[in-house]
C-alpha cells in the first residue's frame, strides 16, 4: 500500500525550532518525527511512501535518504513554491497509486488504518477520513457525519461564530480514489484539500470513520512538548515507548553520570551530567549534552551539543542544538530556545518566549 505524506508547510508555529530544521525530521524523543510515522504506517502494510516536500526540502531528503533505513521506499516531490494540501496532492498525482493513504505530516497517533480501510471498502467511499474527537476542535477541520457514515458537511477552522456541535475533527489521515484527482484544478493551482477538494466532495463519495486511540496534532511547542512525555509514559504505541516501559532510562554510548538521573529519560551519546545535578524525569537530550554541577532539568527537550551552567533550572523548556545557558539561570515555563543560543549567566526565561538562533544574551539580561 501507498502513502502520500504532506510535509511541505513552513511549520512557522514551532519556530525556532523550525527555523532551519523542516518539521518532519526534528527530532523527537531522539529520533526524526516523521520516523514515528512511517512506524505506524508500515504496521498498516505500507511500503511506499511519496514525500511531499517544499520548504527546506534538502533537510528531509538528508535525514530520511531512500528509506531504506526505515523499511520503506521513498520518494520526494518538491514543489517550486507551497501549492497548499490539495495543490501537493495534484502535484504528486503521476506517482500516486489508483488506491492510497494520505496523511498530514505532523500528526503523532496509533489509530487503526487497517480498520479505516476495511471500511473504505465496505461503504465504497471514493475518499474517508479519520475522525477523532478533540476538546477543542475550532483549530481542526470539523466534520459532521450521517449514520451510515457519509460526510454531511466539513468545515476548515470554523469561526467563533459558527455552530459546534460535534468533537470529531478531521485527523489528518486520508484513503483517496485517485480518480476524485480528475475533478481538481490542474497542477500546479495552489489547492486546499480542506476548503476546495472536501466540501465538494460531500454528498459525492466522502466518509468519515471515527477513529479511537492516541492522536495529536505536533505543531505547536505545547504539543511537542506533550508529544514527548507521552511518547515517554507510553500513551501513544511507539518502540521507542516499549524499550522505555521496560528501562525507564535509555543511555547511549559514554554517558559520565556522576549527578542523579531520574526516569523517564532519554540520553543520546556522549551526555555528562556533573556532581549534584539531577536531570529527570521526562527528560530527552540529544548527543554530547553537558550538565553541570548543581544544575536542575526537568520535563524538557535538550537538543545536541547543548551546555547546562552550574545551578541552572530547565523546566518545561525546548533548547536547540549547541545552546550555551549560563549559571544561575531559570529557563522555564515554555521557553524555547533557537540553535545556537548563548545566554549569560543569570537570566530568567519564562511565559513561552522564544529567542531566535544564534542570539547572544549578556549577562543578567533578562529577570521577571
Ligand atoms: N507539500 C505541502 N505543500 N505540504 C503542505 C502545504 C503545502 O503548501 N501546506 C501545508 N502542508 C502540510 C504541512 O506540512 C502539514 O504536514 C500538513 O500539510 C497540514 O498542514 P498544517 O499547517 O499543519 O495544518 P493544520 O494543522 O492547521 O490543519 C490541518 O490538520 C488538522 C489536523 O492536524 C487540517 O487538515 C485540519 O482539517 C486538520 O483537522
Ligand atoms: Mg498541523
Amino acid at each position: 500500500m501507498q502513502a502520500l505524506i504532506l510535509a511541505g508547510g513552513q511549520a512557522t508555529r514551532l519556530r525556532p525550532l523550525t527555523s532551519r530544521l523542516p518539521k518532519p525530521v526534528v527530532p523527537l524523543v531522539g529520533q526524526p518525527f516523521i520516523s514515528y510515522m512511517l512506524e505506524w504506517l508500515g504496521r498498516h502494510g505500507v511500503d511506499d511512501v511519496v514525500m511531499s516536500c517544499g520548504f527546506l526540502a534538502d533537510g528531509v531528503r538528508a535525514v530520511l535518504g531512500d528509506g531504506s533505513q526505515f523499511g520503506v521506499r521513498l520518494r520526494y516531490v518538491e514543489e517550486p513554491e507551497p501549492l497548499g494540501t490539495g495543490g501537493a496532492l495534484k502535484f504528486a498525482e503521476d506517482l500516486l497509486d489508483e488506491r492510497f493513504f494520505m496523511l498530514n505530516g505532523d500528526v503523532l497517533t496509533d489509530i487503526d488504518l487497517s480498520a479505516q480501510l476495511a471500511q473504505h471498502e465496505r461503504t465504497g467511499a471514493r475518499a474517508t477520513l479519520a475522525l477523532i474527537p478533540v476538546e477543542d476542535p475550532s483549530a481542526y477541520g470539523l466534520v459532521r457525519t450521517h449514520a451510515d457514515s457519509s460526510v454531511e458537511e466539513f468545515l476548515e477552522k470554523p469561526g467563533p461564530d459558527a455552530e459546534i456541535d460535534t468533537n470529531l475533527v478531521n485527523a489528518g489521515a486520508y484513503i483517496i480514489e485517485r480518480e476524485v484527482l480528475a475533478e481538481m484544478a490542474p497542477a500546479g493551482s495552489v489547492i486546499s484539500i480542506e476548503r476546495d477538494l472536501f466540501p465538494a466532495l460531500v454528498s459525492r463519495g466522502l466518509h468519515g470513520y471515527e477513529a479511537s486511540g492516541y492522536w495529536l496534532d505536533i505543531g505547536t511547542p505545547e504539543r511537542y512538548l506533550q508529544a514527548t512525555f507521552d511518547i515517554m509514559e507510553g500513551l501513544v504505541h511507539t518502540a521507542v515507548g516499549s524499550r522505555l516501559a521496560g528501562a525507564a532510562k535509555l543511555l547511549h554510548d559514554g554517558a559520565l553520570i556522576s549527578g542523579r538521573l531520574v526516569g523517564p529519560a532519554v540520553l543520546g551519546e556522549g551526555c555528562e551530567i556533573a556532581r549534584d545535578a539531577i536531570v529527570g524525569g521526562s527528560v530527552v537530550m540529544g548527543r554530547d549534552v553537558k550538565i553541570e554541577a548543581g544544575a536542575r532539568i526537568e520535563r524538557s527537550v535538550l537538543l545536541d551539543g547543548v551546555t547546562v551552567g552550574a545551578r541552572t533550572r530547565v523546566t518545561g523548556a525546548i533548547v536547540g542544538a549547541g545552546v550555551r545557558i549560563g549559571a544561575n539561570c531559570h529557563v522555564e515555563d515554555g521557553t524555547m530556545l533557537g540553535e545556537g543560543v548563548r545566554l549569560g549567566s543569570e537570566n530568567t526565561l519564562s511565559a513561552g518566549v522564544r529567542i531566535f538562533p544564534d542570539v547572544s544574551l549578556p549577562d543578567g539580561a533578562i529577570r521577571f
